[in-house]
Parts: structure tokens; sequence; C-alpha cells
């Protein structure tokens, strides 16, 4: 998508053919910098620190990063073990764990003067391989837009509530949330985007309003606490958000706050979206709730903000007294009863097993 006039992917292939350049995301919307990651240990921090954040993104950059760790020792010890570094960073997001297996699978029979190479065209390929499957996303969200906006007056505002960024920084190009509502302005129809500002890293004040803003797409920011008196007052027609993890029965692991947003469309029957990749289900796993490990991160994060100091550097500033414990549980899960549909590359799914299965009779 486009940062002023050029256009950008997060990540891609350093000119010298072996480090990978990132959009790093920790100074947006402030400050815009690219950075290169040279080694395993550059990769392992970019993701866990969220240089780079969002379930697809992080599923490409740990597929370059196995990559990166090939080309430096291609033996089956180093694949073994960047695998399990890479793996520890970030323990919600699903997506990861399928590129680090997509890739060992790969790897694994081939001789080993063979690894690097393959491994750099496989990690290439899967970043491709995410820019499609948004588009994808893309044209079946649409079709949901297009049938809300053909229920309104001519011409009326379709408005859209996201929590958090599933947006184009979360995935190579497009977003998983933010595919349908790009096609729509494209489309011309007329949208507007409730943006939860989404503590405590606030993603959705600090990168989907960004992106939003650098596409003109007409968008508000919001206290995470707002959306559910917007439903009650007729202003949101629908919620899309994306997912970490999505289990085989069709709950919903996404960035925590998610859920409340999904207890309260329910009351308001408001429809309520999530738009996800193939990667993006564990089959492996049933009940969201019991078997999803959520990541805790620092308390800092709750305790401290980050936004624009008086000389534009961004800078963190403390918000609650010191000595105040904060906890910080990332993710939360919306049970499957409370989502209307799963927005895939391939349709859009009933959130059920016979749902997901429909769409994607291979797993049966
Ligand atoms: O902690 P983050 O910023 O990586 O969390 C991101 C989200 O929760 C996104 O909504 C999710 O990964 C889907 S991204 C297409």
């Amino acid at each position: 998508m486009k940062v002023g006039d050029r256009h950008y992917h997060t990540i891609w292939l350093n000119t010298d053919g072996l480090s990978v350049d990132i959009i790093d995301q920790r100074w947006l919307p402030h400050e815009f910098k690219i950075v290169t990651l040279k080694s395993v240990d550059d990769v392992a921090v970019a993701i866990r620190d969220m240089w780079v954040r969002g379930a697809p993104l992080i599923g490409v950059t740990a597929a370059y990063g196995v990559a990166i760790a090939m080309h430096e020792d291609a033996s089956d010890q180093a694949l073994d073990a960047v695998w399990d570094k890479l793996h520890e960073t970030r323990p919600t997001a699903i997506n990861l764990k399928w590129a680090l297996d997509e890739m060992r699978t790969l790897l694994r029979p081939l001789p080993l003067g063979e690894r690097a190479a393959a491994a750099y065209r496989r990690a290439g390929e899967i970043a491709e391989e995410d820019v499609e499957l948004n588009r994808n996303i893309g044209l079946n969200g649409l079709k949901i837009i297009r049938e809300i906006a053909a229920r309104k007056q001519p011409g009326e505002v379709v408005n859209i509530l996201t929590h958090c960024n599933a947006g184009w920084l979360a995935t190579v190009d497009y977003g998983t949330a933010t595919a349908p509502i790009y096609l729509a302005v494209e489309a011309g129809i007329p949208v507007h985007v409730y943006v939860d500002e989404t503590r405590p890293r606030n993603q959705g004040a600090q990168l989907t309003a960004w992106e939003l803003n650098g596409h003109g797409v007409p968008h508000t920011l919001i206290v995470d606490n707002a959306g559910g008196h917007l439903m009650q007052h007729g202003q949101v027609d629908m919620v899309i958000v994306g997912t970490d993890r999505t289990t085989a029965n069709g709950d919903v692991c996404n960035k925590i706050g998610t859920y409340l947003k999904a207890l309260a469309a329910k009351d308001n029957n408001v429809p309520f979206y999530v738009a996800l990749p193939s990667p993006t289900i564990d089959w492996t796993v049933k009940d969201g709730v019991k078997e999803i490990p959520i990541e805790e991160r620092t308390g800092d994060e709750v305790s401290f903000v980050q936004g624009r100091g008086p000389d534009g550097k961004t800078v963190s500033v403390r918000i609650s007294p010191e000595g105040s414990p904060a906890a910080n549980p990332a993710f939360d899960v919306t049970p499957a009863r409370l989502i209307t549909g799963l927005i895939t590359e391939r349709g859009v799914a009933k959130a059920s097993p016979e749902g997901l299965k429909d769409l994607f009779p291979e797993r049966n």
C-alpha cells in the first residue's frame, strides 16, 4: 500500500539478497523508519519486541529468519535451532508456527547445499501468497459491504468498526480486516471506519489510523470503551476484525478487547465478522478459551504510553503511580457463537466446524 506516493510492502529482501528490510513499526505514526535484519537474532528481536507484528507478517518474517539461518549454517541442528528460537518469540499467533513448519518440512529432505536457496525462494513465495490471500479476503468481504450499502439510501455511508491493526502493516500488503475496506473505497462505496485505539499498545491509534489516513479512508479514532455506546445508537453497521489464531470450531483469538466488542455487537444485532487467511486456522485446536496460549506481555506496556514529544520524537510517559502493578494479557478469545462469519480467501464461512470444513474440505 502507499506511504506518500510510494508503494510499500511491510517486508522485502534486501538488495544484498540475504538480509531483509522491514518497516520498523515501533515508531509509527510519527517516524517512518526502515531497518535491515541481518541475523536470526535480529529477526527474533524484531518479532518479540514488535518491530513487526500482526499474525501474517510475523509468519513471513519468521520464514525469512529460517532462510537467513540456512545461509549461516544449513545443518539439521541449525534448522531445529532456528525453529525453536523463533517459535518462542510470540506464543499466540499461529501463523508463526505455520510458517516455521512449512519451511522445515520443505528443507529437511533437501541436501545441505540446496537449503539456503530453497529457503529464500519459499520465504519469498510465502510473502507473495500472503498478498494474494488478502486480496481474495478483500473481494469476499467487499460483497458483504456491498450488501449493507444496498440496504441503505443511495450515497449513505457504511460504518465499520475495527479493533487493533489488521491492516496492511499486519500483513505483507492489503491487510485482512482492512482489505474489504480498501476495495470498497476503490469501488466507490462510501465507508467510514471507527478505529478502536486498542490499549495498551495502541495499534489502532498508531497504525490503523495512519494507514487509513494514508489512503484517504474516512475514519474516526475512538477509545476502546466507546464501541458499545456507538452500537446502541445505530452508528455501527458492521464490525470487522483480524485474528491471531482461529480454531477448527470457529473460536477466534485476537487482540485483547475483541471479545467485549463481540458481546456488544451481539446485544445490538450488529454483524461481527472476522477476516483471516487460512494459515491463521489452527486445525489442531477446538476450544479456543481452554486451548490457546495467551501471550502475557510486560506490565510496562500498560503503565506507560508512547506518543510524540515536543521535539517531534517518539517518547514514552508513565501514566500510573510508581509501584502499582499492571497485568497485560495481550489477546482474548471470542467464542464462535458471537461471530456472524469468517471472511477467508475462499469465501465466507460460518464460524463452526461444519462451516470451516465446507470451505476447506481437504481438512476433513
Ligand atoms: O500484538 P499484535 O499487534 O501482533 O496483534 C495483532 C492483532 O491482534 C491483529 O488483529 C491480528 O494479528 C490479525 S492481523 C491481520
